[in-house]
């Protein structure tokens, strides 16, 4: 019955949905009040109250952002230079998530990583609660407010790794993404104005004075936006460079700040 309704309502992956409802409703009344909700239309993570995400189950509330499977190459970038970026013990790598929504991200990339200092941030306040539930294992801190300004002054010049999955989908585009996105996602998790760049450009404007030495931004764009993101991130002083994943259609555009030259000693 539950599979005959979800795909009455258009369900595509009706089988799989269903198994993933009965596994995680507490009671039958609760399992009908579910699939209810998600044909009426509900993200399907919405309606169970979770995401999976590079294989962790992340705590997704309604009004939050579900992470995308394709933000995922951004986490195996951001993974692979952490722990590059690793120091002798008891040193941690400094990681913030900016734009976390549901803190995905900063929880994949603390658990993928030995030592983390994990810091978060979000302007929404459902995601800002969302995601201290999702971070508390790692320790993480979540501030609530507008990019950097929330964020603790100390981070300045200190940050390793930088991950901002930005809004960048072009105002006129909002629109004419998918239903589930449109009416359940917030406006301001998708929007990232006229070309789309909009805060892009501005996390990339103050990143070079929170990153360390070193250390890498990495934001998650579109393809078409590619050149014009390269541009931007170039011109704040950061050396960019593209990774892109056929499989996971999927851009991400990492800017490094320039390690400090070497001391020069000058001897008379
Ligand atoms: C595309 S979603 C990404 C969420 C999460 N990082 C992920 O990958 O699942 C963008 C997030 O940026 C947040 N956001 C948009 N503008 C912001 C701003 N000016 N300051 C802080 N967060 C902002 C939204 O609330 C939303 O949670």
């Amino acid at each position: 019955m539950v599979i005959a309704r979800l795909r009455a309502a258009g369900c595509v992956f009706a089988e799989d949905e269903t198994e993933l409802l009965i596994a995680t409703a507490r009671t039958p009344a609760e399992l009908a009040a579910m699939v209810e909700r998600r044909a009426l239309g509900l993200p399907l993570e919405h309606v169970l109250g979770w995401a999976e995400f590079s294989g962790l189950r992340v705590a997704v509330d309604p009004g939050v952002f579900v992470p995308r499977r394709r933000t995922e190459f951004l986490l195996g970038r951001a993974v692979a230079l952490g722990r590059r970026a690793a120091r002798p013990a008891p040193a941690p790598v400094v990681a913030v998530d900016l734009c976390c929504g549901s803190g995905a991200v900063g929880a994949a990339l603390a658990a993928a990583l030995e030592r983390v200092e994990l810091h978060a941030s979000d302007i929404e306040p459902a995601a800002v609660r969302c995601a201290r539930r999702n971070v508390a294992a790692a320790g993480g801190e979540v501030y609530e407010g507008d990019l950097f300004a929330p964020l603790p002054a100390a981070l300045r010049g200190r940050i390793d790794i930088l991950v901002a999955n930005v809004p960048y989908v072009p105002s006129e585009e909002v629109g004419l993404l998918p239903a589930e996105a449109r009416e359940h996602e917030p406006r301001v998790a998708l929007d990232g104005g006229a070309d789309g760049l909009d805060v892009l450009r501005r996390v990339t404007a103050a990143a070079p004075q929170w990153l360390a030495p070193g250390g890498h931004l990495l934001v998650e764009t579109s393809e078409r936006q590619a050149e014009r993101a390269v541009e931007t991130v170039a011109r704040s002083g950061l050396v960019p460079q593209v990774a892109v994943s056929d499989e996971l259609h999927a851009t991400v555009i990492i800017g490094t700040r320039p390690a400090e030259p070497a001391a020069v000693t000058v001897e008379e």
